[in-house]
């Protein structure tokens, strides 16, 4: 099965829907590897429990965003993933690291992007009148929250809403959003590996 190594930064409940895809065979997939920059993560845990194989690689560690990536990176060739899913991981990677990883790199980001790159997007959606606020998942070019987006999940903003109530109904999107994409982008490569054994 194609290997999925999954970084995060925090509670993870992304991550935890994709595993829990992947051990239920939803998702075509395994989750080879879950790393968190913060050692605190609460995700980490959750993927422990779930008998994955963990990492903390603390960014506060290094002198440098290069010296980090390169870290990461490391850990990352030892893993070999098939992809790379940035699930709630809340560090800016430097365009070496994602060259390196060109078009193997998947994020969810909680906007319909292009709009709202970066934080605060459902404050931003909300301040703006928006009538829908959402989610994309997008391949990770070096520009932040940028690269071609696979897909997206809309979601009606209610007159009530405050950032906090838009972005719990909005998550419970994301989870679905991510592991459909993940399945696309899996069988993506199934078909490619079947085509090539074609006479
Ligand atoms: C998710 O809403 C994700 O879209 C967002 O962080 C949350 C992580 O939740 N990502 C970003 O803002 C990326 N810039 P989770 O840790 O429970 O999956």
């Amino acid at each position: 099965l194609p290997s999925l190594s999954i970084l995060i930064s925090g509670r993870g409940s992304n991550m935890i829907a994709i595993a829990k895809a992947c051990q239920s065979g939803e998702l075509q997939a395994t989750v080879g590897l879950v790393i968190s920059n913060r050692p605190d993560a609460r995700g980490i845990e959750a993927a422990r429990e779930m008998g994955i194989e963990t990492a903390i690689i603390d960014h506060k560690g290094f002198d440098s965003r290069l010296e980090f990536d390169q870290a990461l990176h490391e850990r990352l060739q030892q893993a070999r993933p098939d992809w790379i899913v940035l699930a709630g991981f809340m560090r800016i990677l430097t365009g070496q690291f994602v060259d390196r990883w060109q078009g193997r790199m998947l994020n969810i980001h909680p906007s319909l992007l292009p709009k709202y790159p970066g934080l605060d997007t459902h404050a931003r959606a909300i301040a703006a009148g928006d009538s829908h606020a959402g989610a994309s998942v997008h391949i990770v070019s070096p520009e932040l929250d940028a690269g071609p987006v696979i897909s997206q999940v809309k979601v009606a903003i209610e007159p009530e809403d405050t950032a906090e109530s838009l972005a719990q109904r909005v998550l419970q999107e994301e989870h679905a959003l991510y592991i459909t994409a993940l399945q696309h982008c899996v069988n993506m490569d199934l078909d490619s590996s079947t085509n090539s054994m074609l006479p």
